[in-house]
């Protein structure tokens, strides 16, 4: 059973606050080593801001397929914000992705859905490719209104956007009771909910646009569950946190068509 996706799959490594620039060197060397060499998914990683040079040196030295993220950014070119990364900076690297809205800067940074949109507003004018991030707390999916709260960021996010670039967004679906607790969405549900991601699109700009954008799940990927994930038709990759850090697990997640065969 080989299962072929429509659009381009996309498994990004989200290392959050870990990893030294030197640590994270090893790592990206390591997960070179062992990627398949006719991968056809896009394999990111996504380290903190302090070792994006260092890796991509790196990438560029080995002319490695990885390509590079950032986890954040400002939502100014320039300007008096001690302690923000600008996008400009984050182009000048030549990152090609930046998650936007991840929950744990909404949760621990307190960030809106308004804030982000105008972070998406501003990253199409660098030409980086958004991961924007949305999904339900426990609390809401216990009340079984995970489809309005979703429904609800992306309006808010994605207000005012322009249709030209909004296809090159990758959206997150990652259920925060999900996020670093071992639990997952079953895949038939990250499945559905990726599915009603997918028709909000069509509502909000266009039936083509929602087909081109690729939608991830995010939420305790790991080795064991990523065959069961991937081959969901509506899933179109993986955005993973813990398990990216571990070079074999990672390795083993983006080399799941292996195991398919
Ligand atoms: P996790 O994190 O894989 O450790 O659950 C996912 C994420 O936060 O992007």
């Amino acid at each position: 059973m080989v299962n072929e996706k429509i659009r381009r799959p996309i498994i990004a490594g989200n290392w959050k606050m870990f990893k030294t620039h030197l640590k994270g060197v090893k790592l990206v060397q390591e997960i070179n080593y062992g990627i398949d060499k006719d991968i056809d998914a896009e394999v990111v990683v996504i380290p903190p801001f302090t070792a994006l040079r260092s890796i991509k040196t790196v990438i560029e030295a080995d002319k490695m397929k990885i390509k590079l993220g950032a986890q954040n950014m400002h939502y100014m070119s320039e300007g008096p914000f001690t302690g923000e990364i600008s996008p400009v900076m984050l182009k000048a690297l030549n990152v090609e992705y930046v998650i936007i809205g991840h929950s744990e800067r909404r949760q621990h940074f307190d960030e809106t859905d308004e804030l982000i949109n105008k972070k998406l507003k501003k990253v199409f004018d660098v030409k980086i490719n958004p991961i924007l991030c949305v999904g339900e707390p426990l609390k809401i999916r216990e009340l079984g209104r995970q489809k309005q709260y979703v429904r609800e960021q992306l309006n808010n996010c994605l207000k005012g956007l322009n249709k030209d670039y909004i296809q090159n967004i990758v959206i997150a679906y990652e259920p925060i009771w999900a996020i670093g607790t071992g639990k997952t969405a079953t895949p038939e549900d990250a499945n559905f909910m990726i599915s009603f991601i997918r028709q909000r699109i069509s509502r909000l700009f266009s039936p083509i646009i929602s087909e081109k954008i690729r939608i991830q799940y995010g939420g305790s990927v790991k080795p064991f569950n990523i065959v069961p994930i991937m081959v969901q038709p509506e899933i179109d990759g993986v955005l993973v946190g813990g398990a990216s850090l571990n070079a074999h697990d990672f390795i083993s997640i983006i080399n799941y068509k292996r195991k398919l065969k």
